[in-house]
């Protein structure tokens, strides 16, 4: 579900041509549908009506202040793995006690930091972690509301890159260990120990890794309970899979269906962390053709975005829908390779796909570029970084500026 659509054979964001965008921003640009992120947020927020809930918008998959903004005033939380994310999300204007914080490294200054700002909760990784919180809450005369980390030991059947909770992944507490990580904690006075996290994983396409992940959960928190450690939130984690290609991912109705009858008499909170649901569909990066070249085995359309750009093909081979902005069905389809032109050969966005006949000068759609696009691009080759667009309904606007050679070398010194 997304609102870029074809008009006429030209492609639109909600109601503006994509080209007219492109056009006067120049290229790479990244445009996202403020309207598409709002219902994916919205029809999560109905589908889990019945229970009490917090849904925190992981924003590593999309940390733009302004998309941030527009999540925050729907009611929408965060999900933070740094300082740095903190930061961008009180800017973007999300309640302080909405937000949550996970990541197996938070640094002394970065858990002091979100003590002063008086978070929601810290998703605990380690003892470690865990004895630095309650030092540096205690310094600042607080307590810390914790949930512990939990790795259920599940397959989520997902790229191996993004997978989170088998028991050889850095993340969590190992299952078996975890009632006496609890134990441990429960005496540590700077902690309010009040939950459990899960999260097993990105891109998971079907329910039964999560609600195998839900169930391990709760048996540990009625372990707990009878251990008189009772626990009143479950983080169920993020994770939910989009499509890119021809995937069939769960959506919000039967997500919650398949994990609502597992929780609904625990009497805790129910919170999430979705990311790529939110804004996966929700955006895409819009590039020009530089060059056609031909070899004896090969045709490649080279163009101006590049894995500095969008490095998801390049890092876990992620397949990407490559549109034209204008459709012309009258041209020759063949097999070709869109590349970047940086110096890599793993600078590809797309291998032998069916393609148009393109020009230099004309447009692209790379299309599910919303989550884990711009907040993973990069530097490299001394490439200024690409500007991005918000459309809502037929106004768009530039909500970070491309950057310029001066912004390239900021900082440093000859
Ligand atoms: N919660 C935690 C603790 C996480 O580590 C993540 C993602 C999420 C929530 C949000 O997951 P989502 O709903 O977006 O799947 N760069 C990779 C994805 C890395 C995901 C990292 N953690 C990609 O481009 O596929």
């Amino acid at each position: 579900m997304h609102h870029f659509k074809y008009c006429n054979h030209e492609l639109y964001c909600e109601d503006v041509r994509v080209s007219d965008i492109a056009k006067e921003t120049g290229t790479p640009v990244f445009i996202y549908s403020k309207n598409t992120a709002l219902d994916h947020f919205k029809k999560l927020d109905q589908a889990f009506a019945s229970v009490d809930h917090l849904i925190c918008y992981s924003i590593k998959a999309n940390s733009n202040l302004a998309l941030c903004h527009a999540m925050a005033q729907a009611g929408c939380g965060a999900d933070i793995v740094s300082g740095g994310e903190l930061y961008r999300a009180l800017k973007a204007g999300f309640p302080n006690d909405k937000i949550v914080y996970a990541g197996v490294g938070k640094t002394r200054e970065e858990i002091r930091y979100a003590l002063e700002n008086d978070i929601f909760m810290f998703n605990v990784e380690s003892f470690p972690e865990a004895q630095t919180i309650n030092e540096e809450a205690l310094a600042l005369g607080k307590k810390a509301r914790v949930a512990i980390r939990v790795n259920p030991d599940v397959n989520a059947h997902t790229h191996d890159y993004i997978t989170t909770g088998k028991k050889e992944n850095k993340f969590g507490i190992n299952f078996h260990d975890a009632p006496e990580f609890y134990k441990n904690l429960v005496s540590m006075p700077g902690l309010d120990v009040a939950g459990i996290h899960l999260h097993i994983g990105s891109q998971i396409l079907t329910p039964g890794p999560y609600t195998d992940s839900v169930r391990r959960g709760i048996s540990l928190v009625q372990q707990l309970k009878a251990m008189n450690i009772p626990l009143s939130i479950i983080n169920i984690g993020g994770g939910m899979g989009i499509i890119y290609k021809d995937e069939e991912p769960m959506d919000a109705q039967e997500f919650a269906a398949d994990v609502i009858p597992l929780v609904k008499d625990m009497n805790c909170k129910i919170v999430m962390e979705p990311g790529r649901h939110i804004v996966g569909n929700a955006g895409i990066l819009v590039s020009k053709v530089v060059y056609i070249k031909e070899t004896p085995v090969k045709k490649f359309i080279i163009q101006d975005a590049a894995m500095t750009d969008l490095i998801r093909p390049c890092l876990y081979d992620a397949y990407h829908e490559i549109k034209p902005l204008v459709e012309s069905p009258d041209r020759p389809v063949n097999h070709k390779d869109v590349v970047g032109p940086v110096c890599e050969s793993s600078d590809f966005f797309a291998k032998d796909r069916h393609l148009q006949d393109m020009e230099s000068g004309e447009y692209l759609a790379v299309m599910s570029a919303g989550a884990y696009g711009f907040v993973m691009s990069s530097n490299y080759n001394s490439r200024p970084r690409a500007c991005e667009v918000l459309v809502d309904g037929n106004q768009w606007r530039i909500v970070r500026k491309r950057e310029t050679l001066e912004d390239l070398i900021r900082g440093e010194v000859l």
